[in-house]
């Protein structure tokens, strides 16, 4: 089945095809100029639009962007913690909260509460949300088992998510969140250990949260050895609230990405924005925290990758859409356009190892596709509203929003 996407205002292209990732000093290479492409079999065919096709999309007037991918969420989770938001907006710090048994653990004992098909009815729930708001590929992550049992129930169920959304989905083994009462970090990382060859059917990244309330450096660099020998890409939570110098050891280790990076030791900037590990931040928690905020300009002007995600947990960031969390980093970070457009396609394509695949609009790619119903410059500027008109996953439409369905033809 042939399917042409005509006239489109925008149309959003690198610079050269086969790129792992487009430095974010490179962004303004990246092109947003009218045309259309043709999807066969699932896949963009040509950059060009064709009168022969079987359906027609008419893109007059809309932008025409790869799929977003959402390279960091918790998903999946059980219930939400409202009322920890309202302690913090109210002047009690995170760190307090989980001492308190809130945070990462109060989320734990929900999930352990929780039915499985409970915890993937609201995953599914949530990823139909993010269909919405244009996300076609999203990475789910453990973190809230804090048990050898509770962490492989979360890996199976977020295996089990894939075959119940409409998303390409990964899955990172947050084996090392927060430290489970009766552990300490060393105790607990002896079980990381020896749950790695199960973790490992189901994950293709490894992931730990460094912090003075969580993990130390030591316990990064074991995560690291522990990614290394089984092939696996390492990923880290750093320097959110304390500074850590985590960067130094997790570039040893080839991070594929360091995630938050609110409070990076200056010294840190360079050797990080000259390696192949992506920055990913997350101005949605940062916002919603009231967090430091990443120093994202000067992680471009020095050269780094940098990806904007969700961080989507019921915790630190209640928020999973990315044209959000598009409009919150252009302003806290000062990004244009298409520094940001690129931070959720091609370099968060990057992050999962996905970028061959998708991530970019260019031939034998799949066409994960999102239309927006305004030029791209209105996703951040117009902060807080949808412009998604219809998403298509693999070529076929998995959302249209009702009064955007006229412009899917037939013949
Ligand atoms: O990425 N920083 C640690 N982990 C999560 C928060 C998880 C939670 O509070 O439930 C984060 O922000
Ligand atoms: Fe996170």
């Amino acid at each position: 089945m042939t399917t042409s996407f005509d006239n489109a205002a925008q149309v959003l292209t690198p610079p050269e095809p086969g790129l792992k990732y487009l430095r974010s000093d490179r962004a303004n290479e990246l092109a947003l100029e009218p045309g259309g492409i043709i999807v066969e079999h699932g896949r963009i065919a040509a950059l060009e639009p064709t009168k022969d096709a079987d359906i027609h999309v008419d893109a007059s007037g809309c932008a025409l962007l790869p799929g977003f991918v959402d390279c960091h969420t918790h998903l999946p989770f059980a219930g939400w913690r409202a009322e920890e938001y309202e302690m913090k907006v109210t002047g009690v710090p995170y760190e307090e909260i989980a001492r308190a048994g809130g945070g990462i653990k109060s989320s734990a004992r929900a999930l352990r509460e929780t039915a499985d098909e409970t915890v993937l009815a609201q995953a599914q729930e949530l990823a139909a949300e993010m269909l919405r708001t244009g996300t076609t590929t999203f990475e789910c992550k453990s973190g809230y088992g804090l048990s050898t049992a509770g962490e492989l129930r979360a890996l199976q169920l977020a295996t089990e998510l894939q075959g119940i959304v409409s998303q390409n989905t990964t899955r990172t083994g947050l084996l090392a969140h927060a430290v489970p009462d009766g552990y300490t970090t060393t105790t607990w990382m002896d079980e990381v250990e020896e749950m790695l060859p199960e973790a490992l059917e189901h994950i293709t990244a490894l992931d730990i949260f460094v912090e003075a309330i969580a993990f130390g450096l030591d316990d990064l660099d074991r995560i690291g050895m522990l990614a290394t020998q089984n092939g696996i890409n390492l990923r880290a939570h750093v320097e959110q609230f304390t500074t850590m110098r985590s960067v130094p050891v997790a570039l040893k280790h080839n991070a594929r990405s360091l995630d938050h990076l609110a409070t990076i030791h200056p010294d840190d900037i360079a050797p990080l924005a000259h390696s192949d590990c992506a920055a990913v931040l997350l101005p949605g928690a940062e916002f919603m925290g009231a967090e430091s905020t990443a120093p994202a300009r000067e992680l471009i002007e020095a050269g780094a990758i940098v990806v904007l995600a969700t961080d989507a947990n019921p915790g630190t960031s209640p928020i999973f859409a990315l044209p959000t969390i598009v409009g919150l980093g252009v302003r806290r970070y000062g990004l244009s356009t298409r520094e940001a457009l690129l931070a959720v396609t091609l370099n968060a394509a990057y992050v999962l190892d996905l970028k061959d695949e998708l991530g970019s609009i260019e031939l034998d790619k799949r066409a994960d596709l999102v239309l927006l119903d305004c030029p791209a410059e209105h996703v951040a500027y117009r902060l807080g509203r949808n412009p998604v008109a219809a998403t298509f996953v693999g070529g076929e439409p998995a959302y249209v929003r009702p009064d955007a369905a006229w412009r899917i033809m037939e013949g």
